[in-house]
């Protein structure tokens, strides 16, 4: 059976276009994203160098604009001292990006004096987004609350975490949170499978009972988002191995079985991946714009087989149910049997800069 969806949105992956283009670049992220039904991404900012200042977001958006196949937003990164120059930029991100633990690449905020300036500053008709875990989390739920700024809580993992926004919600904090597929899917029981190396991602995965919660409180998570973060499969088998998944081509088939599971109903998951983000970070309408599957086209995860430059996926040799058969962009087909037919530079900023 073929359906109809509006075009997926994705809040949080990172495409490493300027930086680490081995890993990715915007060309093959955003081909990656059309053929998982993605019409909409939005970037992180743990670039290197990270994307702090005016002359590290233009040199971002250049690069978007040369070679993007879908639309896109870029999320600005939060520096120790760098409130006013975000602030002063706002206009031209889908969010501000405050990482409170430690993850892949620089950007780390650890003074208390930094997240208060940040959420004290930042325009508040942009989101603030944190990576933030366990306890982390409350202290972004609180200045947040403090300042009266809207907060969104990226890739929440765990029960506690997922019950004390359930709890903040409860009180009227403006809070909203995003899950991931692979917290959604894997344990770390899964570890032996996947590889040491290539399981490394953060939050890592969890255990069973966390994986539980997350789908037993999916009334209160606002967004899926795949945290698309790709390494290569070198760097995931190395002695270090950087954390981080590739999730672009694998989200929509895991969502599907949500429902098929009966967690969720269709709708659900066009709330998740499109009205909701949507409303959060103010995407602005594509017309002419849709997304064809069959959703019960059966397909193996093959790593090798897809567009991302990483040529893994946790996920391989897993059955999947449900494929992207064709995506309209803006009244043109853009992918199709497999082919990414859209030309380098015309996917859009969705805060175009004049
Ligand atoms: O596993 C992760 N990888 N988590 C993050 O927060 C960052 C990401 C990356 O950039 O590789
Ligand atoms: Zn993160
Ligand atoms: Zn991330």
């Amino acid at each position: 059976m073929n359906i109809k969806l509006p075009g997926l949105i994705d809040p949080h992956v990172h495409l490493r276009d300027p930086g680490a283009t081995h890993k990715e670049d915007w060309h093959s992220g955003t081909c990656a994203a059309l053929a998982g039904g993605f019409t909409v991404v939005m970037d992180m900012p743990n670039n290197t160098p990270p994307i702090t200042d005016a002359q590290t977001l233009g040199a971002k958006q250049r690069a978007a604009s040369e070679q993007a196949v879908c639309d896109y937003g870029i999320h600005f990164g939060a520096g120790a001292d760098n409130a006013a120059i975000a602030a002063s930029l706002a206009s031209q991100c889908s969010g501000l990006k405050l990482y409170l633990d430690q993850t892949f690449g620089p950007l780390r905020l650890d003074s208390l004096q930094s997240l208060v300036s940040h959420f004290s500053t930042f325009p508040k008709d942009v989101p603030i987004l944190c990576h933030a875990e366990g306890r982390t989390i409350a202290a972004a739920l609180f200045v947040a609350q403090l300042y009266d700024h809207p907060v969104h809580i990226c890739h929440v993992s765990r029960k506690d975490e997922i019950e004390l926004i359930r709890a903040a919600k409860e009180k009227g904090v403006r809070v909203t949170c995003e899950v991931t597929p692979h917290h959604l899917y894997l344990t770390l029981d899964e570890r032996e499978k996947i590889g040491a190396g290539k399981c490394e991602v953060r939050p890592m995965i969890a255990t069973r009972a966390d994986v539980e919660a997350l789908r037993a409180n999916l009334d209160i998570i606002d967004c899926f988002a795949t945290d698309h973060a790709p390494h290569t499969l070198f760097e995931k088998e190395s002695a270090s191995p950087p954390p981080g998944y590739p999730g672009l081509e694998t989200a929509l088939a895991l969502y599907l079985e949500l429902v098929r599971e009966g967690m969720i109903t269709l709708d659900d998951v066009i709330a998740r991946c499109h009205e909701n983000p949507r409303k959060i970070f103010n995407v602005p309408v594509q017309d002419e714009t849709w997304v064809e599957v069959d959703v019960d086209a059966e397909w193996i995860a093959r790593g090798a087989n897809m567009f991302t430059r990483a040529k893994w996926t946790p996920f391989e040799g897993r059955t999947l149910r449900g494929r992207v058969t064709r995506v309209m962009l803006r009244g043109e087909t853009v992918f199709e049997n497999n082919c990414v037919l859209a030309k380098p530079g015309s996917g859009k900023n969705i805060r175009p800069t004049l």
